[in-house]
């Protein structure tokens, strides 16, 4: 991780790790502070929430959602667990272990809902029934669920651990296509509005390599395989083009994503109110939707009367190995 006889920028102990973007190497307690630092930060420039706000930390097993679940309540915040099951084989199996193992061993509170028994269906299903990405299938029903449990469950804000990388290579992706009304709605923080709750990236202003350093630091164990039906997607290569930028001239990646939420969201701050027009209530599930049903409820119709389908069928080119 780091060159022999490295030292810690901040208290010249042996370095753990280096981080060119800040020009500097770090032992691990100064790693652990920068970490705690930057997360405050974000909270606090943006606004996300207080002490006293109940969060809902949407976790998936992988290290970024149990790192700021972590780090939230370390930090002494009112943060509990909020788990889907999508039935993507193995991949899902321990991603419920993992998550199920972190809550446990720490006594902390955590929901889970299973697509299959709940809802009768899983995302290989799902994406075979609508002939779409499974992603597509995945993010709508995660953000449904999210949304649902933070607001039957009287949460303040929903929390996901999105980070740096993340966030750098969605951003990248909305400007390829210049999609603004994307752009406009890609901010560490989304008000409440419409009857959709509150959303909040703490860890905006960490990078995968930070949180992975602080997994490993701070003892907890997760998911280091990525969903194997996402191999292979647009938002992976983004993230590759954006590390050999990086490689070349560190900190850029940083530095396109925080200037621009710091330069040019402000500009997109009008489309924002304009794209979030007003919306009714799904007649059957209640949640905010601009059609009769909500999309969410229309997948469920249409993924869970198909004939369930292996996820062997749907992996990825990467995922076939
Ligand atoms: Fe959603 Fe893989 S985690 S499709
Ligand atoms: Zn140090
Ligand atoms: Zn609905």
């Amino acid at each position: 991780m780091v060159a022999a006889g490295s030292k810690c920028r901040s208290c010249r102990a042996p370095a753990v790790i280096d981080l060119p973007r800040h020009n500097a190497n770090f032992c691990a307690e100064h790693l652990l502070q920068l970490c705690r630092r930057q997360m405050a930060k974000a909270i606090d420039d943006y606004d996300m929430f207080g002490p006293d706000d109940r969060i809902l930390v949407a976790v998936s097993g992988g290290k970024d959602s149990l790192a700021v679940w972590d780090m939230l309540i370390e930090a002494g915040y009112r943060a509990d667990g909020f788990y889907v099951g999508l039935g993507i084989g193995d991949y899902s199996d321990e991603s419920t272990e993992y998550v199920t193992a972190f809550a446990a061993e720490r006594g902390l509170h955590l929901t889970t809902v299973d697509l299959r028994e709940d809802y009768g269906y899983d995302i290989p299903t799902a994406s075979r029934a609508t002939k779409r990405v499974p992603c597509s299938a995945c993010g709508m029903s995660k953000r449904h669920l999210f949304d649902k449990a933070a607001v039957d469950g009287g949460y303040d804000v929903v929390v996901t651990g999105h980070n740096l990388d993340d966030e750098a290579a969605v951003l990248l992706g909305n400007v390829l296509h210049w999609d603004i009304e994307y752009l406009a709605r890609q901010l560490p923080v989304l008000p409440a509005a419409n009857g959709f709750p509150r959303k909040a990236k703490p860890l905006v202003r960490l990078t995968e390599r930070e949180t992975a350093a602080w997994c490993l630091l701070r003892g907890i164990d997760y998911l280091v395989e990525e969903c194997p039906i996402a191999a292979g997607n647009r938002h992976l290569h983004h993230k590759s083009v954006l590390n050999s930028i990086e490689q070349e001239s560190p900190s850029t990646k940083s530095a396109f994503y925080l200037n621009f939420i710091d330069n040019m969201a402000p500009l997109l701050a009008e489309q924002t109110a304009a794209a979030s027009g007003d919306l009714r209530r799904c007649a059957r599930c209640n949640a905010p939707t601009t059609g009769e049903v909500c999309g969410f409820c229309r997948l469920v119709d249409t993924a869970s009367t198909h004939e369930p389908v292996p996820v062997e069928l749907v992996l990825g080119k990467r995922g076939r190995r």
